[in-house]
């Protein structure tokens, strides 16, 4: 069976780092070959670009720069990890993705989609995630999940609860739009039952994709 691009997107604090976790072991317990990675990031340079995109401090980065690193940074990713990884038929499980510049620079920061939408189709040429899973949880459950995990706030995690709301409702839509793709788990459910969700949306998932590679 071929392989697949998977991401997964939220809120700051939403739970995604041990939902990822698990995702990964789901599919390889089936004999899936996975590569855990990240955006911004993943490559040497892109990890570089995710330093600043996240921590710098001395100079505002403008919003459209912020959105250009961030598809410097995807470029990279597509060419050095993601797209070899699919080549070889890996599954390929992604921190975040596109989805995450429609929610963070369209919705939170404003700029229209229509201009993210032309650097997408440019840097992405083919490349579209084959399943979303998108945790989804009010502004407040995420936040007081951050400041509960306690440290700095980075660039987004400081952000104003209207950013947030934003980014949640972009977020919302862009499921809305694509519901074969982004699967909608409320993560604000205890984590035993976000997982039992989680492993319906897997399970469907991946029987489609045996169906696929039978016919
Ligand atoms: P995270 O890895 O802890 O989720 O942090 C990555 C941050 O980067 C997160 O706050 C969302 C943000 N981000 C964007 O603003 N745009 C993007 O395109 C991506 C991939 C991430």
């Amino acid at each position: 069976m071929n392989g697949a691009l998977l991401s997964v997107e939220g809120a700051d604090g939403c739970g995604k780092s041990t939902h990822i976790g698990f995702i990964a072991q789901w599919l390889r317990k089936r004999g899936a070959a996975v590569l855990c990675t990240r955006e911004p990031g993943g490559t040497a340079v892109g990890e570089s670009l995710r330093q600043i995109l996240l921590h710098a401090a001395a100079t505002p980065i403008a919003d459209r720069c912020e959105l250009l690193l961030m598809f410097a940074a995807r470029a990279q990713h597509l060419d050095e990890v993601i797209v070899p990884a699919l080549a070889a038929g890996k599954w390929v499980l992604c921190d975040r993705f596109i989805d995450a510049t429609y929610a963070y620079q369209g919705g939170g920061r404003g700029i229209a989609a229509q201009d993210i939408e032309i650097l997408e189709q440019w840097t992405h040429r083919a490349v579209q995630p084959d399943l979303t899973v998108l945790l989804d949880a009010p502004v407040e459950v995420a936040a007081a999940r951050t400041r509960q995990r306690g440290g700095k706030p980075d660039r987004f995690e400081g952000q104003q609860a209207d950013f947030k709301q934003a980014v949640r409702r972009v977020y919302q839509a862009r499921a809305a739009r694509f519901p074969q793709r982004i699967r909608v788990l409320d993560a604000k459910q205890p984590m035993a039952q976000v997982r039992a969700e989680l492993n319906t949306v897997l399970a469907t998932f991946w029987q489609q994709r045996q169906r696929a590679h039978e016919h």
